[in-house]
């Protein structure tokens, strides 16, 4: 009797172990995918500079992932926040140190991921601009989309916001079949 319970006792216990590690294992692909940008997984970003960012630069636009724009770019940018495409978008110096390292580590040119290495083979020697919009990779991507889908669009206004049209957008997917246009609908071309 004894060693039955003994028994049923570990079944409960091995099977508990077992159902755990799985709850434990599909948390953490999903906290895995929310830390990673462009379909990569290896690179381990912390969540919270994530939520930083999001909160400091992402009350007037989209939040870009840094992977968007060369360091460079990014430098001038945070360095120029007073005069930040016609508006100001100054932060206390005390804010602006962590910010600074995270779009910096993670721009185009300084990981290894998919579409930062697209976006700077695409610039080669060309002018690093401020905008990702100007980035002659994104140039070449959008050159099929006429204005009235965009600029006189009012549901989407502009190239710069990104995720109107790109519905995964906050997850780093630009997957092109992942678009919808506000008022157009899918993307067929
Ligand atoms: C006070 C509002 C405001 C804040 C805060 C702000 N921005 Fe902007 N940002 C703008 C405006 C306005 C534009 C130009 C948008 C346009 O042309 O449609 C812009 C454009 C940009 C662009 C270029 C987008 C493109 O067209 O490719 C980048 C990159 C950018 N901001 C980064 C940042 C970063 C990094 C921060 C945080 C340090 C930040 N922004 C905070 C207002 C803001
Ligand atoms: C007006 C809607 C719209 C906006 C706004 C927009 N895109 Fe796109 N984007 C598209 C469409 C449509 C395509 C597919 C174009 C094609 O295949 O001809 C695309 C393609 C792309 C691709 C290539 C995807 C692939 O599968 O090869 C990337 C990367 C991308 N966009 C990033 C961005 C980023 C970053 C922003 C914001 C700075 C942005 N897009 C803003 C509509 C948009």
């Amino acid at each position: 009797m004894k060693k039955t319970a003994l028994i049923t006792t570990l079944i409960i216990t091995i099977g508990l172990i077992a159902f755990t590690s799985v709850v434990i294992s599909s948390n953490s692909d999903e906290a895995k995918s929310m830390r990673s940008w462009f379909k990569q997984t290896k690179n381990q970003i912390d969540p919270l500079q994530i939520q930083r960012y999001t909160d400091e630069c992402g009350s007037c636009h989209f939040p870009y992932q840094p992977g968007l724009l060369p360091a460079t770019s990014w430098e001038q940018i945070i360095n120029n926040l007073d005069d930040h495409f016609g508006e100001n978008a100054e932060l206390p110096e005390s804010q602006l140190k962590s910010l600074r390292n995270y779009l910096l580590n993670n721009a185009a040119g300084r990981t290894r991921y998919g579409l930062p290495n697209k976006i700077m083979a695409a610039q080669g020697d060309h002018p690093l601009p401020l905008r990702i919009t100007e980035l002659r990779y994104f140039l070449h991507e959008h050159s099929e989309i006429p204005s009235k889908m965009v600029q006189d669009n009012p549901n989407v206004k502009s190239f710069s916001n990104c995720d109107r049209c790109h519905q995964s957008a906050r997850q780093g997917l630009y997957d092109e079949h992942d678009v919808r246009i506000p008022g157009v609908g899918r993307w067929d071309d």
